[in-house]
């Protein structure tokens, strides 16, 4: 018979499965107002109604009642840098100026063992108290930077994707490195890391403009010997930024090019932004099965430009959704979610919440080839999900009441919610954060 250790009755949403239009998302949705989730330890082994699976139980069973919560999958940030969370809100720059008056000086921080990790710390208490269980994070160019992160993430057991960043050019001296260290300190990190426990590696070179040919090689030589590893970068985010990867790879045919003469997309490459592609870059992330991490509250913050979510959909490029902080300007996802509402708004697409949150859970797993391990409440995969109080301020529960629908509650969420809406977060089964205990809302 089946074992179990965990039993919890609520209100559940989820998308059953991948799509590659969004009609087709209706039919996958999977919303069960009472329903019950069984775990055994950090796995999901039963998922249905209440009514079917309460004989399951046995007598006295323990059950966690959220009857009056909505349990969703746990949120999935494909792109964010943690070393930037202590930058958050800089102002007065776009792109290239906000690296080097901020950014450049932050990361150099992180060269101490100690600052990393308070930050680590820091940074994987605000991905759990927004929700968020699984992320793809840029670390800086010091090796210890990564070190702190994993090794609390593996005493969370959470499902974690990180490196370390690489880069030899274009930076100030004390963030530069050698083609050849930059090579053997991520080999090493990979060797120690990739694969432990629920973590992996992404292979993380900057961008273009901080690479050399000689750097980009060193790239294509881990990929070459680490097939399984993650690539992680950025991409035509900004329009001086292009213009300057033109000026430095002048026999590149585009942007994307320069990556892909090094053997640098694929099935688990990662491209954060993609704001500006030509046709010929979407063909070629579509042909390689490359993903884009669509980061709308970075892209309004540095004024970068306005993703086309239409584009990507009618190209059947993976995608999914990433905060960027601490360009992007919240960790929380239903924040950047009604972020990215209002960006398919300026371009006459409308964002259905069933899609916002699909992006946000199993579109974003698909992105980060994690679709077959998290996502959604499909028996077998790992159990990591949030409890979301679907109206905790005043205002909230005013509009809430007027329009209990699900469709309502999920985008209402994504307009007025924040950070109190997180009730509970699950990382492997367990609780891994609790929302403080609040005041009647007046
Ligand atoms: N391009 C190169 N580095 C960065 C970074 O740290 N943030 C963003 N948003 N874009 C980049
Ligand atoms: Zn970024």
């Amino acid at each position: 018979s089946m074992q179990f250790t965990t039993a919890i009755r609520g209100n559940f949403f989820d998308i059953a499965a991948c799509v590659d239009e969004p009609q087709r998302l209706d039919a996958q949705l999977r919303h069960i107002p009472d329903g019950l989730l069984l775990l055994n330890e950090g796995t999901i082994v039963w998922h249905g109604s209440w009514r079917q699976g309460e004989a399951l139980l046995p007598p006295g069973f323990a059950v966690t009642d959220y009857r009056d919560k909505l349990i969703v999958p746990g949120f999935v940030d494909s792109h964010i840098h943690y070393p930037q969370t202590e930058m958050i809100g800089a102002y007065g720059d776009q792109l290239l100026g906000w690296l080097k008056n901020y950014t450049f000086p932050t990361e150099s921080r992180f060269a101490c063992e100690k600052h990393a990790g308070e930050m680590s710390a820091f940074f994987l208490r605000q991905l759990l108290s927004n929700g968020t269980t699984t992320a793809l994070v840029f670390g800086t160019v010091h090796p210890q930077s990564v070190d702190a992160l994993f090794s609390q993430a593996a005493a969370l057991n959470m499902r974690l994707i990180a490196g370390k960043v690489m880069m030899d050019r274009h930076a100030p001296p004390a963030l530069l490195e050698t083609p050849e260290q930059s090579y053997r300190q991520t080999r090493a990190l990979i060797e120690r890391w990739h694969g432990r426990q629920r973590l992996s590696y992404a292979i993380t070179p900057r961008f273009a403009p901080t690479s050399t040919p000689a750097l980009l090689a060193q790239v294509q030589r881990l990929r070459e010997e680490f097939p399984d590893a993650y690539l992680h970068t950025h991409l035509s985010e900004n329009p001086d930024e292009i213009a300057w990867v033109k000026a430095l790879f002048p026999e590149s045919r585009s942007y994307l090019d320069v990556y892909h003469r090094y053997g640098l997309t694929g099935g688990k490459s990662v491209f954060a932004h993609c704001l500006h592609l030509e046709e010929q870059e979407w063909d070629c992330l579509c042909r390689t099965r490359s993903s884009i991490a669509f980061c709308p509250t970075s892209n309004l913050f540095l004024g970068s430009g306005l993703f086309n979510l239409q584009k990507a959909w009618q190209k059947r490029v993976k995608l999914g959704i990433g905060t960027d902080v601490g360009a992007g300007t919240t960790f929380n996802m239903l924040q950047t979610l009604g972020e990215a509402y209002k960006v398919g708004q300026l371009q006459r697409y409308k964002l259905s919440a069933c899609e916002a949150f699909y992006h946000a859970t199993l579109g974003g797993a698909r992105a980060l080839a994690l679709d077959d391990k998290i996502g959604n409440f499909t028996p077998g995969k790992e159990a990591d999900f949030v409890v979301l109080d679907p109206a905790v301020s005043a205002l909230q529960k005013l509009r809430h009441e007027n329009s209990p629908a699900l469709a309502d509650q999920l985008f209402v969420l994504m307009t007025l919610g924040d950070d109190r809406n997180i009730y509970r977060t699950y990382v492997d089964g367990k609780v891994v954060y609790q929302a403080p205990a609040r005041e009647e809302a007046a």
